[in-house]
């Protein structure tokens, strides 16, 4: 039914010509397009509107024709449909005027019906597989329970979200209360999400690589699992934890299909931590797209070159930086196309 459902044959582990490419944030401020956009509307105005929404995630379709679309939104719409308050302030990113500190404020924490107050997400999907035409796939997305808890506790970004830990390690069961409440609620979104047609879903555990080995099963995995026991029996998933090469073996053995990775990790440990069978995505360094271009066309045959073109899903390692020329964006995609010929 999907006319190129290479990325989706990917996460299948089948056999395939060349890998599918897509971009993390490909949707964002390196497009002159979305600069348009942004300057007319502020950022939960764009992630609020369906047909803005769907209009961001084509952008980079339209110019670049990667082999996956991803929803543009932002993963703090749940605590906000949590009834925590989200503000995106211009140089600031996330503000959190009211920061969960206690067990009272965990307390007035709720689980919404997901269908109802994300509605304008289930709209947004809707409105963008008219815009796709069944040409490539749509990914959805939601924050891990511990990335989404890092802004609720820490109330904006942080280098070393000490607060959001320091909650878990001084206060645990309220800690956990609040990461079963946001696993409940992402569970219900992403469920009403595949139910309004995404293809895919990606969990971004962009904070995971803040916490050691064995805190990171207690305050993230037990809680990712959740969701991906959950989701798997209804769409494919893929796991992207910045920094959690350490937790690759345990990933491998769950039910999700694709695990991303960061450009920290090499390919062939990534596949060795892994276990060799799952599908890996990633993990082109953001930065790297600012070398020239036959340079980022070597990087990308070598990596594919490196990750072998089956089971794998060509991207970056994080999200791409606002300071990217668009043709070096160009040329990464291109480069995947070009494999093999
Ligand atoms: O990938 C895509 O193109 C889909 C869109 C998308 C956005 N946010 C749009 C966005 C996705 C998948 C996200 C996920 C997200 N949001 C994550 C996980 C991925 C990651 O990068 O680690 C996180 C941690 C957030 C929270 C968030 N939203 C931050 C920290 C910021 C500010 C930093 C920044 O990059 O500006 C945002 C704002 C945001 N979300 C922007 C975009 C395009 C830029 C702000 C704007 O457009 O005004």
């Amino acid at each position: 039914m999907i006319k190129n459902d290479l990325f989706l044959r990917a996460l299948n582990g089948e056999t395939v010509n060349r890998p599918p490419v897509w971009m993390m944030r490909q949707a964002g401020r390196y497009l002159p397009e979305f600069m348009a956009l942004r300057d007319k509307y502020d950022f939960f105005t764009r992630c609020q509107t369906p047909e803005l929404a769907a209009e961001i995630t084509v952008q980079p379709i339209r110019r670049f024709a990667p082999d996956a679309a991803i929803l543009f939104s932002d993963i703090l719409v749940v605590p906000q449909a949590m009834g925590i308050e989200v503000l995106m302030k211009e140089s600031v990113g996330p503000f959190l005027p009211n920061p969960i500190r206690t067990q009272a404020d965990v307390d007035r924490v709720f689980v919404p019906d997901a269908t109802e107050s994300l509605g304008y997400v289930l709209e947004g999907i809707k409105q963008t597989k008219v815009l796709l035409q069944d040409e490539i796939p749509l990914i959805g997305f939601a924050g891990s329970p511990w990335t989404i808890f890092c802004y609720a506790v820490e109330g904006r970004g942080s280098k070393s979200f000490d607060q959001a830990k320091g909650f878990c390690f001084t206060n645990p069961a309220a800690a956990h209360e609040l990461l079963q409440k946001i696993t409940d609620t992402t569970i219900d979104y992403l469920k009403a999400k595949v139910a309004a047609g995404v293809n895919a879903v990606q969990i971004f555990d962009s904070w995971g690589g803040m916490l050691s080995p064995t805190d990171y099963q207690e305050f993230s995995w037990q809680y990712i699992n959740q969701i991906v026991e959950a989701l798997a029996p209804l769409t494919k998933v893929i796991v992207f934890g910045k920094g959690c090469w350490f937790a690759l073996q345990e990933m491998g053995r769950s039910k999700a299909s694709a695990l991303g990775v960061d450009w920290t990790c090499s390919p062939r440990n990534a596949r060795y931590l892994s276990g060799g069978n799952i599908t890996l995505q990633g993990n082109f360094d953001p930065s790297r797209l600012l070398s020239p271009i036959p340079t980022i066309k070597a990087m990308v045959k070598q990596m594919i070159d490196e990750f072998g073109k089956d089971k794998y899903i060509v991207n970056l390692g994080h999200g791409i930086l606002p300071n990217i020329p668009i043709e070096h964006a160009g040329a990464f995609i291109e480069a995947v196309k070009e494999y093999g010929n």
